[in-house]
C-alpha cells in the first residue's frame, strides 16, 4: 500500500477527525510528509477537511475516488474534466496500458455519442471508458458491445430495481427514455481485435431531461442521489468476468431476455444508409435481422435504431 492509500484507509475507517500526529505515527513518516500526501489527495479530487484537530474524510455519498476500487485501483484513472474519456483511454491503450484500465471523468467538455452525436456530460453523470484486450476475431466485436449493455442493464435491474431494457444495439432505456449510451472504438491487428475502448455514459445524478428529450436519470427514477462508485464497481465486476470467459451465445441469449427491440417496427440509421422494417431476431454476431416491407430479410450489423 502506498502512503496515500494508507492515509485514505485510516481516514475512511475512522469516519471522524484523525490528528496529523496519529497519522504520522502510524505511517512512520514526518508531519510534513503527511501534509504533502494529503495535499496531493485533495488535488486528485478526494474531499478531505483540514482543521487544527487534524484531517477528516468528507463522506460525499457520490464521491469518486480511485482508492475506493480496492486492489484494482491502479487501473483506475479519474479526472475532474476531460474532453472525452474515449480519447484518453485510446491514448493509454496505444501506450500499452493493461487490460481493464478505466478512465473516468467527473464531466466531459466534448463527450461524444454514436453517429457523431454529442453526449452532454454535466456534473453528476457517470462517464467512463474501459480498455479491453479480448481474444476475439473482429467479426465478434459487436458482441462485446452487447455484453456491456447487458451487464449495465443487470446492474440497474438487480441492484436498483429499475425496469431497464436494451434497445439495439446497446442503448439502455427505462420507460422508453434513455438512461445509458454506449460507444465503442477498436484497433485491429490482422483479423483480431488488438484493443477496444468501451465508453459508457450513464445518467445518474445529473438532469439530462432538461436538455435531451426522452432521457431520464437514475436519481429522478428513484427520488434520491445514487453512489456512482457503487454502480461502477458492480459493472466492472460483472463485465471484467464476462470478458475473461467470453461466451457469445450466452451474450446473445441474455441480450434477448432484456431487449425491447425484437417485434417492433424500427428504422435503422447508419452514417451512409438507412432501412426500415420489423425487428425479427438477433443473429449470432449481434446483427439485427429485419423483415422488410416486401417480406425479404436484411441483417443490420451496426447503426442507430429508432422505433416507428
Ligand atoms: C450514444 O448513445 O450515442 C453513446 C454515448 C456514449 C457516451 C460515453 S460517456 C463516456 C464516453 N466518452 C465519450 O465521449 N463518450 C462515451
Amino acid at each position: 500500500m502506498s502512503s496515500k492509500e494508507k492515509i485514505y484507509a485510516i481516514l475512511h475507517d475512522a469516519g471522524d477527525v484523525v490528528s496529523g500526529e496519529e497519522i504520522r505515527a502510524r505511517l512512520g513518516v514526518s508531519r510534513v510528509a503527511v501534509w504533502k500526501h494529503i495535499q496531493g489527495m485533495v488535488k486528485s479530487g478526494i474531499a478531505i477537511e483540514s482543521s487544527p484537530k487534524g484531517y477528516r474524510l468528507l463522506q460525499d455519498p457520490d464521491s469518486l475516488s480511485a482508492y475506493d476500487f480496492g486492489p484494482g485501483k491502479h487501473r483506475i484513472h479519474i479526472f475532474d474534466q476531460l474532453p472525452s474519456t474515449m480519447d484518453k483511454a485510446i491514448e493509454l491503450a496505444r501506450e500499452h496500458c493493461p487490460a481493464n484500465t478505466v478512465v473516468i471523468a467527473q464531466c466531459q467538455t466534448s463527450g461524444r455519442g454514436r453517429l457523431q452525436r454529442q453526449w452532454l456530460s454535466g456534473e453528476g453523470g457517470l462517464y467512463f471508458s474501459i480498455v479491453i484486450r479480448p481474444d476475439l476475431p473482429i467479426a465478434l466485436a459487436s458482441i462485446v458491445n452487447l455484453a456491456a449493455a447487458v451487464d449495465m442493464c443487470s446492474v440497474l435491474r438487480v441492484q436498483y430495481g429499475v425496469e431497464a431494457r436494451v434497445k439495439w444495439p446497446n442503448d439502455i432505456l427505462v420507460n422508453n427514455c434513455k438512461i445509458c449510451g454506449i460507444l465503442s472504438q477498436m484497433e485491429v491487428e490482422g483479423d483480431q481485435v488488438h484493443f477496444m475502448t468501451i465508453g459508457i455514459g450513464l445518467n445518474v445524478n445529473n438532469s439530462p431531461e432538461t436538455s435531451v428529450p426522452d432521457s431520464v436519470s437514475l436519481r429522478s427514477l428513484l427520488g434520491h442521489k445514487i453512489s456512482r462508485k457503487n454502480i461502477l464497481a458492480s459493472f466492472l465486476d460483472r463485465f471484467e468476468k464476462r470478458i475473461m470467459t467470453m461466451d457469445p451465445e450466452e451474450v446473445v441469449r441474455e441480450w434477448k431476455e432484456v431487449n425491447c427491440t425484437i417485434g417492433k417496427q424500427v428504422h435503422i440509421k447508419t452514417l451512409r444508409d438507412s432501412c426500415s422494417g420489423t425487428a425479427m431476431d438477433l443473429d449470432t454476431q449481434g446483427g439485427l435481422v429485419l423483415q422488410l416491407e416486401d417480406g425479404s430479410h436484411r441483417t443490420m450489423v451496426h447503426g442507430d435504431c429508432f422505433f416507428i
